[in-house]
């Protein structure tokens, strides 16, 4: 197996998804009927106020959570291997070194040893970390370890990619850096890509459409088409029709993050 005859691509159908978490004295209502069709090799942004229930739905999408009502159907061409995550913190393995932790997903799927460093080594090179295999991550910059989070997810053949803020962490220059990467990757790939993010340039530039959710309970308040051509480049967001796009993502939080400072 390499990284180039994994390309199968995945569908995701959310069903009228609603989550009450039952954590403290009264029940949190994190989702409220959330239906989003996620179409193969697409890449959705998904776009809203802090505590709307973002995190909640990529985790209910990737199983890692149980919805209290709805349904979540993913159609996969290898239903052999799961989503893989790029999580919001902590996407790291601190005690693996860099080329064990691209490895990670690989070696959970039995691949033989030759063959799973072989294809992370591959990726580790599309990221720009040859040379790094042996460091251990707390050797390496903020952004070197967002890159090893992002090379393992990738590595993992998976066709369905879950990523919470992959480069929330990230310093602005780095994250611009990153965003070009992942822009490349993607579309050198074409893996279905659900990506929870803050950056509206971010959604526009990555994304194939962006979902702006509302305030707690997150419901789906606009899902909005992105019409730019690919391949892009950060040479787009100087254009008008970027500007007006942003523009309008813009108005559309700006009501719910206000919403949610209210409820502070
Ligand atoms: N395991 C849990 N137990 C109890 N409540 C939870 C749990 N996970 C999330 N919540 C609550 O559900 C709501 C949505 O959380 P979630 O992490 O999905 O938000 P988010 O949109 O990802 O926010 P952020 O942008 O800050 O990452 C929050 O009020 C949170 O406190
Ligand atoms: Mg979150």
């Amino acid at each position: 197996m390499t990284a180039e005859t994994t390309n199968t691509q995945s569908s995701v159908s959310v069903r009228d998804v609603s989550k009450v978490f039952f954590a403290g004295s009264a029940p949190v209502w994190a989702l409220e009927n959330v239906s989003l069709e996620v179409a193969p090799g697409s890449f959705t942004c998904i776009v809203g106020p802090s505590g709307c229930g973002k995190s909640t739905l990529l985790r209910i999408i990737g199983g890692l959570e149980q919805a209290t009502s709805g349904e979540v159907d993913i159609r996969n061409a290898d239903d052999q291997i799961p989503a893989a995550f790029v999580f919001q913190e902590h996407g790291v393995f601190p005690w693996h070194n860099v080329l064990d932790n691209v490895a990670f997903g690989l070696r959970q799927k039995k691949v033989a040893r030759a063959e799973r460093y072989a294809v992370a080594r591959d990726w580790l090179a599309r990221v720009g970390l040859s040379g790094f295999e042996k460091s251990y991550p707390h050797e390496l910059s903020g952004g070197m370890r967002q890159r090893i989070a992002i090379a393992r997810a990738f590595a993992t053949g998976s066709s369905l990619l879950l990523m919470d803020e992959p480069l929330g962490a990230l310093d602005a220059q780095t994250r611009l850096l990153m965003q070009e990467e992942l822009v490349r990757l993607w579309e050198a790939e074409r893996k279905t890509v659900v990506m929870v993010t803050h950056g509206i340039e971010e959604a526009l530039l990555l994304g194939d459409r962006v979902i702006a959710m509302t305030a707690r309970p997150g419901r789906i308040k606009e899902d909005i088409d992105v019409p730019f051509a690919r391949p892009r480049s950060m040479e787009l967001e100087r254009t008008a029709e970027f500007a007006q796009a942003r523009h309008h993502v813009w108005e559309l939080l700006r009501d719910e993050v206000k919403v949610t400072e209210e409820g502070r």
